[in-house]
């Protein structure tokens, strides 16, 4: 398996290069044969060849078998015509990774206010109100005078059914509870078509059970009662919003994995930012995007029929799980371990647990 790795900005080289250590470990137990090859995006890219993302990255992983992408400083980048690219926009759009799937679930030995829950987020990742994304040129925001702005969103059936299709087939596998999560209420036309979409397929899967929740609603119900909830569907900012609340309640930002995935294409992600506030003093939480890594595995095994990464991605997620019950965390997680011991502590564990 050939993987690019653009480590990104702020916590984004610590947490990839813990990432790469629990994936050297898998490699190694699991005979893949990793093939890594690293490049800068965001600030570093922006210092030595004046853009956040060179377009010949395109290409480049184009022709991997998957990408890692650290957080960038998206904020930092405002204005494209000087290179301030958002790395992550880039890769989504121009690989049309419409899934964004991102698990969240309790760890044993965890505090955990909330209860026990395991569900994931499926999240359209090419429209919505993401300006940066949601036109073929030119983006999804005006500003008509000095003090009035618009910002376009865009919903559109081609994006609604395959979204609803991938959350679908996300809950055959699990167990079998989809929620769609909305604004029809007040967004009539557009989410309207979202949730009418999304009935509609979810009908294709014969034993799905289907419910939909209004957003702010949602709020309220997945901080009472997440275990209620197995897999979500929602447009791509609802989604963007609703998995840091999910991974925040399964005990940390830190620990949220993301997927995005299109038809040829995947990136792991972590659901989090570069972390400015805490980058460069080892503390950041790596397992977002370990766990993320461990999507990307198990997502080529599938692709290629190769038994080998879904055991390899599954022996990660295993050795997460050991690692947060022995009480062996970052200290977002209420533990003592710096980034790359974490990192550490987790290749160890994979290495010697016995399956
Ligand atoms: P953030 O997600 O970076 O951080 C929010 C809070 O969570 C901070 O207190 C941070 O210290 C904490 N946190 C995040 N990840 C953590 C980890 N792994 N371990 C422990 N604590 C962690 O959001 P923020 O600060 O609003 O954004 C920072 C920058 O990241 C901005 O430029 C933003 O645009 C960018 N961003 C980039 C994304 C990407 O590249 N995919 C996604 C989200 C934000
Ligand atoms: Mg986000």
């Amino acid at each position: 398996m050939r993987l690019i790795v653009l480590p990104g900005d702020g916590i984004g080289p610590e947490i990839t290069a813990a990432t790469l250590s629990v994936l050297h470990a898998a490699s190694t137990k699991f005979g893949l044969e990793l093939a890594i090859e690293q490049h800068e995006v965001g600030h570093d890219s922006l210092r030595q060849f004046g853009t956040t993302v060179r377009p010949q990255l395109l290409d480049i992983v184009r022709a991997a078998d998957g990408l890692i992408l650290g957080p960038a400083a998206t904020f930092d980048f405002r204005d494209e015509g000087r290179g301030e690219i958002n790395p992550s926009m880039f890769f989504r759009k121009h690989l049309d990774l419409f899934a964004n799937i991102r698990p969240a679930k309790t760890h044993a030995g965890l505090r955990n206010r909330f209860g026990d829950f395991d569900l994931v987020v499926v999240r359209e990742n090419t429209e919505g109100f993401y300006a940066d994304r949601n036109m073929a040129q030119g983006g999804g925001e005006m500003l008509v005078t000095p003090d009035v702005a618009i910002s376009l969103r865009r919903i559109t059936r081609h994006c609604c059914e395959r979204i609803a299709h991938a959350a679908c087939r996300q809950a055959v596998r699990r167990r079998k509870h989809l929620t769609i999560v909305h604004k029809a209420n007040v967004l009539k036309i557009g989410d309207g078509m979202f949730l009418g979409i999304c009935r509609e397929i979810a009908r294709d899967y014969p034993g799905l059970e289907v419910d939909d929740i209004l957003v702010d609603a949602m709020m309220a119900h997945v901080v009472r009662q997440p275990d209620r909830f197995d897999v979500i569907v929602a447009t791509n900012m609802f989604g963007d919003i609703l998995s840091d609340l999910t991974a925040e309640l399964s005990g940390s930002l830190g620990l949220g994995g993301s997927l995005n995935t299109g038809s040829d294409h995947a990136m792991a992600q972590a659901a989090h930012g570069s972390a400015p506030d805490i980058a460069g003093r080892d503390v950041a939480n790596p397992v977002s995007l370990i766990l993320s890594a461990a999507l990307l595995l198990a997502w080529f095994g599938e692709r290629i029929g190769d038994t080998r990464y879904e055991a390899a991605a599954r022996a990660v997620e295993h050795a997460v799980a050991t690692a947060m019950q022995a009480g062996r965390g970052t200290r977002d997680v209420g533990g003592t371990l710096g980034t790359s011991a974490m990192g550490k502590t987790i290749a160890d564990i994979l290495i010697s647990q016995t399956h």
